[in-house]
């Protein structure tokens, strides 16, 4: 906005390293303001354009964008759904990404919090791999970058599947049925570049069905109950939650506090600033309904519990002080809680369809 500011800065900083360029770029910030002042006298005064536009619901894309170094093919959608269910991704062949990510249960795991190898509990729920394409950061505090990145880390964790990625390149590589199906898809032997590219491009293709939600958007009004349309109404307006449920995923895909709990630092743990403590990413509302418990500790065990939660459980801040990003929503009806959550239930769509892969 305060553009003086940084070509000031830039001014400052060109200078410093290259004397020479002072004359031609002096001219050149005068021509521009002049010519800014010809152009359009009232710019200079006139409040910046909001660019903030209202938020808004909206249907899910049928496809999601593709890295350029990893384009989507039918042979590495294949080979990703074998290596997703197979277990000797771990380190005692018996623990794959299906078996947190169950499919039958809209890829998660209906646990508190998700179970590892010798039957360790993890300290975070079990999120869905649906949709996940759409995100831009992944995982409750948002510390992979895209699903390549995403997808090595569960594999070597220790407490997830314990494998160590040079000895899965050798373990695959033994594997006729992965070194040819490699070959075709990469042109190279069994490599964990390979295999977290395999992954991603599968999960890629995890899009839900549309669900109710989606057929009223397009104008289908009794897509939705009465119930559900009051509480729609509610979530878009007296109860605010479309200010981070929003878009296509009911997520913004930004971080926030809404005061949990106090035991995970969430999104500081990867930024370092204690201003992002206790922020955790806005979670998907698709399939909401069918991916129970809730929250990043999975402490909520009902789509209820969740909304009343917002309605008189929020803190005011936390223990050290700090203001949250939400305000318990005091003012309002208790009746709009069922609403909201009948609205909740109308985000569920059919199940796709997951035949397990034969494994090579
Ligand atoms: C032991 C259970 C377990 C296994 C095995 C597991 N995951 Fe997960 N997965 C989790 C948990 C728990 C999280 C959330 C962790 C966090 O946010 O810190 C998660 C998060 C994710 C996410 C991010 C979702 C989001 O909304 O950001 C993706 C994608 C994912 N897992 C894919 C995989 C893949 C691919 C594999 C196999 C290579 C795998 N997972 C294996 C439990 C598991
Ligand atoms: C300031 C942003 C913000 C607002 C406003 C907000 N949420 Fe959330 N919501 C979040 C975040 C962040 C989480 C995850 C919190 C955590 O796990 O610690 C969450 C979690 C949830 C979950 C749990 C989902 C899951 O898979 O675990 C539901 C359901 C939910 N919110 C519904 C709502 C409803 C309904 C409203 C309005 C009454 C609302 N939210 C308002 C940011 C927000």
């Amino acid at each position: 906005m305060d553009h003086r500011h940084r070509s000031s800065q830039c001014w400052k900083r060109t200078f410093r390293y290259r004397p020479r360029l002072r004359w031609p770029c002096l001219i050149l910030v005068a021509c521009s303001c002049f010519s800014s002042q010809l152009i359009s006298p009232t710019a200079q005064g006139r409040e910046p354009e909001k660019t903030s536009r209202k938020p808004r619901l909206a249907h899910l894309p049928r496809s999601v964008p593709t890295p350029r170094d990893n384009p989507t093919t039918a042979a590495k959608v294949t080979l990703g759904k074998q290596l997703f269910f197979d277990p000797r991704l771990s380190g005692n062949n018996k623990t794959s990404c299906a078996s947190c990510h169950l499919p039958a249960r809209a890829f998660t795991d209906h646990r508190t919090t998700a179970r590892g190898q010798q039957g360790k509990s993890l300290s975070r729920n079990t999120p869905t791999v649906l949709n996940t394409g759409l995100f831009k950061h992944l995982f409750w505090d948002g510390r992979a970058n895209s699903l390549e990145q995403q997808a090595l880390l569960p594999i070597r964790s220790p407490v997830e599947m314990n494998q160590g990625l040079a000895a899965l390149e050798t373990e695959l590589n033994a594997v006729p049925g992965y070194a040819g199906q490699f070959r075709r898809v990469f042109n190279s032997d069994v490599t964990q570049t390979g295999i977290a590219r395999a992954l991603a491009a599968y999960q890629r293709t995890l899009i839900s069905e549309p669900s109710p939600l989606d057929r009223f958007l397009a104008g289908e009004e009794k897509a939705l109950s009465e119930e559900a349309r009051r509480g729609l109404e509610a979530f878009r307006g007296s109860a605010g939650c479309i200010r981070c449920h929003n878009g296509p995923l009911l997520s913004d895909g930004k971080f926030y506090r809404v005061g949990v709990s106090w035991k995970d630092k969430g999104r500081q743990s990867v930024t370092g600033k204690p201003g992002d403590a206790f922020r955790f990413r806005t979670p998907s509302l698709r399939n909401v309904a069918l991916t129970a418990p809730y929250m990043h500790d999975g402490s909520q065990k009902t789509l209820e519990a969740v909304v009343t939660f917002y309605y008189r459980g929020v803190p005011t801040t936390t223990p050290d002080g700090i203001p949250l990003d939400v305000e318990p929503l005091l003012g309002n009806s208790f009746s709009e809680i069922s609403d909201i959550v009948a609205f909740l239930e109308s985000l569920s769509s059919k199940p796709l369809k997951v035949t397990p892969p034969r494994l090579p």
